[in-house]
C-alpha cells in the first residue's frame, strides 16, 4: 500500500484517480482547492471524494509556499493537474505548479510521478500545449521515475454534443480527423496500471475510434433525432483562432488549443470498456445536457 498524492484531485480525471488508487487500497493524500467542493459529486458522474482521502492539503497549487512539504512521506506523484475550463494562466498550472510539485517530489524522494499530458502535446502552438509539453520535457529528464499518459479527449469534453443534438444542430470541424474518447474511470484504471518505478510514456485513447460527424450522430441517435450536422469551414476556424487573439493571451491559447485538437487524429493505443454512444444515451435519458 502506497502514500500517494494527487495533484488536480477534484477534476473530472483527478476524481477518478482517487476513487481507483482508494479502491486498490492505497492511501490518498488529495490536493484540492476545496475540500467542501471534494467532498460534493463532480460533474460529468465524476465522484464524490468522500471517505476516499486518507489526508487532505487544502490550498492554491500556485503558491509555492503551499506546494512545499506536500510530498513528505508519500510514496508516489499523480498529476491530473491543468487548465482546462479554469479562468487562469495554463503556464502558472500546467507548467510552474507541477514544476513546484516536482521539485517537492525530488526533495522528498517520492519513488515516482505520473503526469497526464495531453496526446500530441509536443506539436501544438497554443500556451496550453506548450505548457503542457514543457512540463513533460523537465519530468523526463527527472532523476524520480516518470510516467507520461497522452489521452486523447475525455467523455467530459465530448459530451457537449448531447446539448448540440438536443437543440438540434451540431457544429463539426473541417477534415476527418479521429478521437477516441475515453471515459475518466477507464484512464484513472490505466494511469494506476502504469504508475511504479518503471519510465514510460503511452498516447491512450478509449475503445471508440470516431470523426466529430460520427459522434454528433450518435449524439442525435441518443435523443432519437435526425441529424443535423453543420461543418464549420477552415477559414471560420482560422478567422476564429485570429480574432481571440485580440482577447488576451488566454483565448488565443484556448482558441489555439481547440483548433488543433479538432483538426489532429487523436487516437493511442484503445483501452477501456465504457462506450461514447451509451454514455451519450445515459446523459440524454437523464437530461443531464
Ligand atoms: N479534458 C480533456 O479532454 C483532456 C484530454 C487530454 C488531457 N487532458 C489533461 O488531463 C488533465 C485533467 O483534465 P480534466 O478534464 O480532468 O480537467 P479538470 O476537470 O478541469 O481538472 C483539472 C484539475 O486541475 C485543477 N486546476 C486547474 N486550474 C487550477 C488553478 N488555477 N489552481 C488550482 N488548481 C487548478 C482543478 O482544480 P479545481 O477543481 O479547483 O478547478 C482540477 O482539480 C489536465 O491536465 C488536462 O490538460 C484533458
Amino acid at each position: 500500500m502506497d502514500t500517494v498524492v494527487v495533484a488536480g484531485a477534484t477534476g473530472y480525471l483527478g476524481r477518478h484517480v482517487v476513487a481507483e488508487l482508494a479502491a486498490r487500497g492505497h492511501l490518498v493524500r488529495a490536493i484540492v482547492r476545496s475540500r467542501r467542493r471534494a467532498e460534493s459529486p463532480g460533474p460529468h458522474g465524476a465522484p464524490s471524494l468522500s471517505g476516499l482521502v486518507a489526508e487532505w492539503a487544502e490550498g492554491e497549487v500556485t503558491d509555492p509556499g503551499f506546494v512545499t512539504g506536500l510530498c513528505r512521506g508519500a510514496d508516489r506523484v499523480i498529476s491530473a493537474l491543468g487548465v482546462t475550463r479554469q479562468n487562469a494562466n495554463p503556464w502558472d498550472v500546467d507548467f510552474v505548479a507541477n514544476l513546484h510539485l516536482l521539485a517537492d517530489a525530488e526533495h522528498h524522494q517520492v519513488r515516482s510521478f505520473l503526469y497526464v499530458n495531453v496526446m500530441h502535446a509536443d506539436i501544438g502552438r497554443s500556451l496550453l500545449l506548450r505548457a503542457k509539453s514543457a512540463f513533460a520535457e523537465v519530468l523526463r529528464r527527472s532523476p524520480v521515475a516518470h510516467q507520461v499518459v497522452n489521452p486523447s479527449g475525455y467523455f467530459s469534453d465530448v459530451g457537449d454534443y448531447v446539448g448540440m443534438a438536443r437543440r438540434g444542430v451540431a457544429l463539426v470541424p473541417p477534415g476527418d480527423a479521429r478521437v477516441a474518447p475515453i471515459h475518466g474511470a477507464d484512464l484513472a484504471r490505466f494511469c494506476v496500471d502504469r504508475m511504479g518505478d518503471v519510465n514510460g510514456s503511452w498516447d491512450v485513447g478509449g475503445p471508440d475510434v470516431l470523426t466529430y460527424p460520427d459522434m454528433a450522430r450518435l449524439a442525435f441517435e441518443a435523443w432519437g433525432k435526425h441529424p443535423r450536422l453543420v461543418t464549420i469551414p477552415g477559414p471560420a476556424l482560422t478567422a476564429t483562432v485570429w480574432m481571440a487573439s485580440r482577447l488576451g493571451e488566454r483565448s488565443a491559447s484556448l482558441a489555439q488549443f481547440f483548433a488543433e485538437g479538432l483538426t489532429h487524429d487523436a487516437v493511442g493505443e484503445r483501452c477501456g470498456t465504457h462506450r461514447v454512444g451509451d454514455y451519450f444515451r445515459e446523459m440524454a435519458a437523464n437530461h443531464d445536457a
